[in-house]
């Protein structure tokens, strides 16, 4: 399989990675979740660039991208996804985005919906974060700061895949691993703290006008289904896919599958 370029661009004071392949009038732009970087999305860059013009790019602190002292938030990072497009010369764009990647379109689509040709909510959801959620993120925060990044990159993985594809892809999971140790502690816990002071987006579904699937895996635990099928019920437009054999990494646990319903999805908005 030839590799894909990455390639690098100055954008809202940082240095953001990203690879651009393909050919297509709108771009599909990949957004990653927490903890991973545009590597989750090698499978779909791969399948996707033979039709489309494919773009994954890493969120600042993630990856190879870089960050600087600005507060870490939803609101920032959706702001540098527009910033992004702004820098690619792109008005319009397919966007899908997994989890934290979902969180950051739901606060790009309300301020920007004429950047979007369709969208793609994977494994994610509307609501902020519960009392308890927050308490569990500040106990995850306290463990990374006292013991470093190991027994939370393992706990996020288990959690994450589902048991079947847990145990079938060692290789995958090892080398998320790695990936997840080698991050800056600083951007995981900045990126918790985000993640637990994001605000509700379920009360501003009702306003979203663009072509929307929402997919998630059967036995995601982290945003179960009936997450995703509160995104179904309350988004016009849009469409829902539940992926069996998958938890909350669906695009990585069952690609030819996720790949089918986003290649039957995105047909559907060009034709
Ligand atoms: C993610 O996958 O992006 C995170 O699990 C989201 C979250 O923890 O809320």
């Amino acid at each position: 399989m030839e590799v894909i370029e990455t390639n690098t661009i100055k954008v809202n004071g940082i240095t953001i990675s990203y690879t651009d392949s393909g050919e297509g009038i709108y771009p599909v732009i990949f957004i990653h979740g927490f903890p991973f970087n545009k590597q989750a999305w090698k499978p779909q860059a791969d399948f996707f660039k033979k039709s489309n013009r494919v773009i994954t790019y890493d969120i600042r602190g993630f990856g190879e991208s870089g960050t600087n002292d600005e507060k870490t938030s939803i609101a920032l990072f959706a702001d540098d996804l527009l910033k992004f497009m702004d820098a690619l010369g792109i008005k319009k764009a397919i966007l899908c985005g997994l989890s934290m990647g979902g969180y950051i379109l739901l606060e790009a689509v309300t301020l920007y919906p004429d950047r979007f040709k369709g969208m793609i909510l994977c494994d994610t959801q509307c609501v902020a974060d519960t009392p308890e959620a927050k308490e569990k993120r500040l106990e995850i925060i306290q463990q990374i700061k006292e013991n470093g990044l190991e027994d939370f990159a393992k706990t996020f993985l288990e959690t994450a895949f589902c048991k079947e594809s847990f145990n079938s892809k060692k290789k995958l999971i090892e080398k998320l691993n790695r990936d997840i140790i080698a991050l800056p502690s600083k951007v995981v816990v900045d990126t918790l703290y985000a993640l637990a002071q994001r605000p509700e987006k379920c009360t501003v579904l009702k306003d979203i006008v663009v072509p929307t699937l929402i997919i998630c895996g059967k036995e995601d635990k982290i945003t179960g289904i009936e997450r995703s099928e509160f995104l179904f019920s309350n988004i016009d437009h849009s469409s829902l896919k539940i992926i069996s054999d998958a938890g909350h990494v669906s695009n990585l646990e069952q690609p030819e599958e996720f790949n089918k319903c986003l290649g039957n999805f995105i047909k559907a908005l060009l034709k």
